[in-house]
């Protein structure tokens, strides 16, 4: 099953329609929801201000409504669901989520100020949920036929490698698998342009044992693989010009006790430039 969480924004609304594309490749069902705080759903008929708790409710209903017609106009084959939860939307979407396949968000809501480039919602859900989560921003207006790859090479990126994997399998397109590097070269002259080359064959070599194995399971995927010599958010923020999606681990190889989202999942939350998968180190669970 696929999770979609709604806001009644417009952003939330393309999250949906992505939401049911996605849902319509696995073949499985869409859940769509929406989080509000306790009280409203709890309030009795007759308490004080009780009018209040029902026009939130019938606001949060009717915003449920839009959201299922939105999915059905994009594709009426899939089956729909619609829940409406109590509680802080990060933690209830994250809790909901264990069911899940998927987590879909819009990169942000009805809230935040404009030119923010990603709400709490969306930068709190990311990286702490057990499955992968989309964050949808930059919709490409036309497929682009490539599903682009963040590797580090650390363990923690092989719940990606497989989500993308898996994905560009389904969508019939090929595979760009990416590796940035940025130490700097030591030494001038001849020498450095030498260990420029060595360092860079490294490199390739590390994103090669990455992959090893992976083009076997999924011999219909077209397999790219590019070393790219600058910071990782750089490479990977161009490389998802060209993509219909980019994926990404939701921790490498900085060891920082204690943070669930690495430093380039985190920057390309804000400015990937198409729809990013963010994926936990654990495998993808079987749809
Ligand atoms: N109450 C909610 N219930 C379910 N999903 C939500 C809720 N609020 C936000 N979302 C989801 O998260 C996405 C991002 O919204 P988010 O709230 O992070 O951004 P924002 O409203 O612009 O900023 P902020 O709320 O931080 O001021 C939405 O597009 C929607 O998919
Ligand atoms: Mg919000």
């Amino acid at each position: 099953m696929i999770l979609v969480g709604v806001d009644g924004s417009q952003a939330a609304l393309e999250a949906v329609g992505w939401a049911v594309r996605e849902a319509r490749l696995r073949d499985t069902g869409l859940h769509i929801v929406h989080v509000m705080p306790a009280w409203p759903l709890e309030m009795a008929e007759d308490a004080p201000y009780a009018d209040v708790g029902r026009w939130m409710r019938d606001g949060a209903a009717s915003m449920l409504t839009d959201a299922v017609e939105r999915a059905r106009e994009e594709d009426g084959r899939v089956r729909v669901e619609s829940l409406l939860l109590p509680g802080d939307p990060r933690l209830v979407l994250i809790e909901t989520a264990k069911e899940a396949d998927l987590l879909v968000v819009g990169s942000h809501g009805l809230g935040g100020f404009s030119g923010m480039l990603l709400g709490s919602v969306a930068l709190g859900v990311a990286g702490h949920t057990t499955c992968p989560v989309a964050v949808i921003r930059n919709l490409p207006a036309r497929a682009r036929g490539e599903v682009v790859l963040g590797v580090d090479g650390s363990p923690c990126g092989r719940g990606a490698i497989e989500f993308a994997f898996a994905e560009a399998s389904l969508r019939g397109v090929g595979l760009r698998a990416v590796h940035a590097w940025s130490r700097p070269i030591a030494g001038c002259g001849p020498f450095a342009l030498e260990s420029a080359q060595e360092t860079a064959g490294g490199e390739r070599r590390l994103l090669a044992e990455a992959l090893a194995g992976w083009s076997e399971r999924y011999p219909d995927v077209k397999l790219v693989e590019q070393v790219g010599h600058g910071h990782p958010v750089e490479v990977l923020k161009n490389a998802s010009a060209h993509a219909d999606l980019l994926v990404v681990g939701s921790r490498g190889r900085g060891d920082f006790a204690g943070l669930l989202l690495g430093s380039v999942s985190h920057s390309l939350l804000h400015h990937a430039a198409c729809p990013l998968i963010v994926a936990p180190a654990a495998a993808l669970r079987q749809t």
